[in-house]
């Protein structure tokens, strides 16, 4: 019989133990072999803590599509591991992010989405043009050495591929593509400059952020937990370079992944898809918390925001390519992506509720995985090499 293991803070052991490379040869070890990560990943407040310093502060991060901000002066203000955002588009048409953060003492600007001529700070009115320069200041007259020239908003360092706008607090990290490896040249045959973004959705859920990032990656779980929607699935591991990896998921059916097995729909397969990728679908992780699923007609994202140790925000996202949402029937047929896509996102934040609840067990200890959980196993090691002093295995 195990003996069960308590988590370091739940011993009163150093934290270092947390932090010790050694605790974690077990997890290193080649996947059929190797065990899951503690309990602890998941509950306690300085692994979080330590999280979004090393991993999410110095990743890039997504946050939505230039087309959620489609006219000049439309703003989303968006949480984000860095704190609140303001992804906005200028007179010029440009798509910038800046910080939503007043320059004077610091209130939050904006909240939600709209349009705006210019942003005003709710405090004391200061106002910023959407390109972010500073154009008010009233009673500021008496103040030494004040230019409204140095005082615009914070921009945040940004990138957009194809569309997708990405974030990065760290102004020395890595430059995006060469961060992201052969990512653009696994995933541009979706063509994802052509797509548009039709609905997004927050989820509050309440477990950690891994979870369902890890659920996402393998289809070990599909048989149990979609039984009567998805049904099981089976998939392979695609070679990835660069800070990303995914599966190529199948199942038996001729229709697009976006669709219950069962349903008939007749939108087109995106044009450009190879022979293998008309026959499922990858889902795919962008370390260290996007996740893009390309299906043969649709695309959609997976962003999740840590909200605490024990509790995340999921964004979804749901894009199709212009051509089909210029259709008479897109109304119709994409009724039964969303039916999928919300049916799919309940059952697995569900069951990841449920998996947190069962990490908190103070007789909990680290499991064995199986082969389909290759990728599971693969976000453990990025994880890993990112967290621990001299962390590589
Ligand atoms: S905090 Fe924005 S104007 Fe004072
Ligand atoms: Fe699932």
């Amino acid at each position: 019989m195990q003996t069960p293991t308590r988590t370091p803070t739940q011993t009163g052991a150093r934290i270092d133990a947390m932090f010790d490379p050694a605790t974690y040869a077990e997890v290193r070890k080649p996947l059929l072999e190797a065990r899951t990560l503690p309990a602890w990943c998941y509950t306690a407040p300085e692994w979080h803590a330590r999280e979004i310093e090393e991993v999410f502060l110095k990743g890039w991060l997504f946050l939505g599509r230039i087309e959620q901000v489609a006219k000049p002066g439309d703003y989303r203000a968006i949480e984000t591991p860095g704190g609140p955002v303001l992804m906005m588009r200028g007179r010029d048409d440009e798509v910038r992010v800046f910080a939503n953060t007043c320059r004077h003492r610091g209130a939050q600007l904006l909240e939600g989405e709209g349009n705006c001529r210019a942003v005003q700070c709710p405090y004391h009115a200061w106002v910023y043009a959407l390109d972010g320069k500073l154009t008010g200041a009233p009673g500021m007259e008496d103040t030494i050495g004040f230019d409204k020239a140095d005082w615009g908003l914070t921009p945040v360092r940004q990138e957009i591929w194809e569309g997708c706008v990405f974030i990065s607090f760290d102004p020395d990290g890595p430059d995006f593509l060469d961060h992201f490896g052969n990512m653009p040249e696994v995933l541009g045959q979706y063509g994802f400059a052509d797509l548009v973004c039709v609905d997004s959705r927050d989820f509050d859920v309440p477990c950690n952020w891994k979870l369902l990032i890890e659920n996402a990656l393998e289809p070990y779980h599909t048989a149990t937990v979609h039984k009567t929607s998805l049904g099981g699935q089976g998939g392979h591991l695609v070679e990835t370079r660069g800070n990303w990896d995914a599966m190529f998921g199948t199942n038996d059916q001729d229709q697009s992944f976006s669709v219950l097995p069962g349903e008939t729909c007749d939108l087109p397969f995106i044009k450009s898809l190879g022979k293998m990728e008309q026959r499922g679908a990858y889902f795919t992780v962008l370390y260290p918390s996007t996740q893009f699923a390309c299906a043969q007609d649709s695309v959609w994202w997976l962003r999740l925001l840590p909200t605490g140790p024990e509790s995340c925000r999921l964004n979804a996202g749901f894009m199709f390519p212009k051509d089909a949402v210029a259709r008479s029937d897109f109304a119709e047929e994409s009724k039964k992506h969303f039916h999928r896509w919300f049916t799919g996102i309940d059952e697995d934040n569900w069951i990841s509720v449920m998996q947190q609840k069962g990490l908190r067990s103070a007789a909990r200890t680290p499991g064995p995985l199986a082969s389909q959980e290759v990728v599971v196993h693969k976000v453990y090691n990025w994880l890993l090499d990112r967290m621990l002093e001299n962390g590589a295995a």
